[in-house]
């Protein structure tokens, strides 16, 4: 899925506090003994979000909600900033921030203090709540189904369609209980930007809870889509997804990758492609360690029909499926004009995943659409918007300055 690291991770038994492949960065470490990588840079690609928080000064909280199908979902809150005049207050306004596929709340927090979004958003006066979708390394439970069964993989059958449709809910209502605050800012990257237009289109009730949605290169529609794996793998996507469930890996990329004893966790390997210009490359074993971090098949397999089908719709399941859970022979459409909440999209030239016309065809769309803007660089990529040092100074100020707008709206 990401252009800059292919990763085959291979994770052992999850320990407090580490991150999701710290197994996989040891490992490369021990390769690459050549002390490239700073001590404290180490530190951090092998620590979990709560201690990496911590490790940082921020205050830090763990949440466990429960979704209406019964999973068992974490999300990471930062309630304030760490200068002293930043101090918990009940009326700060909230940022709700989503990932995108194959990661977690890890995203807003790698860049560190001063880059990370997460942090910024903290010190810029904001409750920040993060996310981690249903099937990643910190919401990997269920009340009934287990996660790690072989013989059994209904719990990885689910698309993007749950976490927009039940994920979020779960998140959303948790926060306005906890908070006793009705209004919230939603930031969603890639797939975090699909989730939300999931959310308003099925439960357009919820568009009254949000100020704004901000979408930093939000995934819809891919009819311009050109990237070299995922236009080769999107006509199979039904053949793939069968053969998955099959072979009982209906989890790709995340700790139950490389099955115990099968022999394949001797071959972790990993490829780094240094494709992006504005990634720093000593920071690579900080995006390996949480990155992926973990999700269904049926995730991708999703995003291949919206190849295959030209479409934004709900996910194709066989025509009798679609019966029972659509009423019909296929499934519909989302539909945008649900869609009221104030919206602002941020998007890149050169994002191989989510293509500047793919964007423009989900921005016509919109019915309440307050800004559209153009990353200013012809070098910016769908990664950078989360791991590009720069990405202070190319995004997240506009950014700012959208949420403000949209509080006074
Ligand atoms: C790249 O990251 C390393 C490790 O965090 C840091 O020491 C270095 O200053 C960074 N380089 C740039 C150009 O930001």
């Amino acid at each position: 899925m990401f252009r800059l690291v292919v990763l085959v991770g291979c994770v052992g038994l999850a320990l407090g506090g580490r991150s999701p492949n710290a197994d996989v960065v040891e490992k490369l470490l021990r390769m690459n003994p050549q002390g490239r990588y700073s001590n404290n840079l180490i530190e951090d690609s092998l620590l979990d979000v709560p201690d990496l928080v911590a490790k940082y000064g921020y205050p830090v909280e763990s949440h466990d909600v429960v979704t209406q199908d019964g999973y068992g979902l974490t999300m990471h809150r930062i309630p304030h900033g760490r200068d002293k005049n930043n101090k918990p207050d009940p009326n700060k306004p909230i940022v709700f921030l989503m990932h995108g596929l194959l990661s977690s709340s890890a995203d807003f927090l790698l860049l560190g203090p001063g880059s990370a979004l997460g942090y910024i958003l903290a010190e810029e006066g904001y409750d920040v709540w993060m996310g981690n979708a249903r099937g990643n390394y910190y919401s990997r439970r269920h009340t009934s189904m287990n996660p790690d069964s072989r013989l059994n993989q209904n719990f990885w059958r689910f698309s993007w369609d749950e976490i927009g449709n039940h994920d979020l809910p779960a998140f959303l209502d948790f926060i306005e209980k906890h908070t006793g605050q009705s209004r919230l800012h939603y930031i969603g990257h890639s797939q975090g930007g699909t989730a939300f237009l999931v959310l308003t289109t099925l439960r357009p009730q919820y568009n009254s809870k949000f100020i704004s949605f901000q979408g930093l290169a939000p995934a819809s529609f891919f009819t311009y889509n050109e990237h070299p794996t995922f236009t080769r793998l999107a006509p199979l996507e039904s053949v793939l997804e069968t053969a998955a469930f099959a072979m009982g890996l209906g989890e790709i990329l995340g700790r139950n990758w490389c099955a115990d004893g099968s022999g394949v966790d001797q071959l972790c390997d990993l490829t780094l492609n240094e494709g992006s210009y504005y990634v720093n490359s000593s920071m690579l074993p900080l995006f390996v360690a949480h990155t992926p971090a973990g999700a269904s098949i049926r995730q991708v397999a999703h995003y291949g029909q919206s190849i295959r089908f030209n479409t934004f719709r709900r996910f194709n399941h066989n025509a009798v499926t679609n019966l029972a859970t659509y009423g019909r022979l296929t499934p519909p459409s989302y539909d945008l004009s649900r869609v009221t909440t104030p919206s602002y999209i941020h998007y890149a030239t050169n994002d191989l995943l989510v293509h500047p016309k793919d964007v423009h065809i989900l921005a016509s769309k919109l019915p309440n659409l307050q800004g559209l803007y153009l990353v200013d660089s012809k070098t910016f990529d769908h990664v950078d918007f989360i791991w590009a040092t720069k990405a202070r100074v190319r995004v997240y100020s506009r950014l700012l300055a959208s949420m403000k707008a949209a509080e006074k709206l």
